[in-house]
């Protein structure tokens, strides 16, 4: 007799049919999807399909209209973005926005210190380095380059320890070797338990951390399954061939 399969994880994360309105127009049109601990899961789609959207309900910046958000199997109805924060959620901005004037150990010091987590020098001293920030630490953030505010930006949410981690487009702007090292990174958390949703516009960046992604357009999925085949499905085809006719 073979022994029962032990019970699956709940997941971290359930979206369930979110809807977002920005006066009448719906930027989100119900939008559900799971993530487990230590998974990586793209969300792609043309400009304005609402990827940026669902990681700011997520994050707790906007309050969604319909359906909801659980965390370790809890709502998160209500929660202010520092509750979520302060939970286990964290994300990184599309255009980041460090505080210009303040040193970019500063600025990673109040991130642990607004997250609640430990701020001490050792351990803000090894996240710098992690993310090769340790030789700008005493400079200006407003000094950083692209890749460096990028980092400096995922710093931050490091600071705070999140079992998710949303990220938004952290791929642009970067050159072929801080492209690389940030997919290490990224790779590494997940492969120490922390959830990712990341948000990509690059799919070559994307398909280096993972196969499993969510299309979508105009607020809703089209496509969920493997990044391979999602180049193959038609609805996606259209859709990006429109995108790109536009440009
Ligand atoms: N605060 C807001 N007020 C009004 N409209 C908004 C707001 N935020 C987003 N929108 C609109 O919602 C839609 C989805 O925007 P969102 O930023 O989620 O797109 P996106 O998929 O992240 O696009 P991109 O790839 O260009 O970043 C867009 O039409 C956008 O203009
Ligand atoms: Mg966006």
């Amino acid at each position: 007799m073979t022994s029962p399969e032990p019970p699956a994880a709940p997941p971290l994360l359930e979206v369930r049919g979110l809807v977002k309105r920005f006066g009448g127009f719906r930027a989100l049109d119900g939008v559900s999807f799971t993530l487990r601990a230590g998974e990586i899961l793209g969300l792609v789609g043309p400009n304005g399909s609402g990827k940026t959207t669902t990681l700011n309900v997520i994050s707790g910046l906007y309050a969604p209209e319909a359906g909801e958000v659980r965390f370790a199997g809890r709502p998160l109805r209500g929660l202010s973005p520092r509750a979520r924060v302060h939970r286990g959620i964290n994300r990184t901005f599309q255009s980041p926005r460090p505080f210009a004037s303040l040193s970019v150990r500063e600025n990673v010091r109040l991130a642990a210190r607004f997250g609640g987590r430990d701020a001490a020098p050792e351990r803000i001293e090894a996240l710098l380095e992690r993310l090769g920030l340790a030789r700008w630490a005493a400079r200006p953030a407003a000094e950083l380059n692209t890749g460096q505010q990028k980092r400096l930006d995922l710093a931050r949410a490091l600071a705070t320890r999140p079992r998710l981690l949303l990220v938004d487009e952290i791929a642009a702007g970067l050159n072929p070797a801080e492209l690389e090292s940030m997919a290490e990174l990224l790779a590494a958390l997940a492969a120490g338990g922390t959830a990712l949703l990341v948000v990509e516009h690059l799919l070559g960046f994307l398909g280096r951390l993972t196969e499993r992604v969510i299309v979508m357009n105009a607020g809703r999925e089209i496509f969920e399954g493997r990044l391979a085949e999602a180049s193959r499905d038609a609805e996606v085809v259209r859709v990006f061939l429109g995108e790109a006719a536009r440009r």
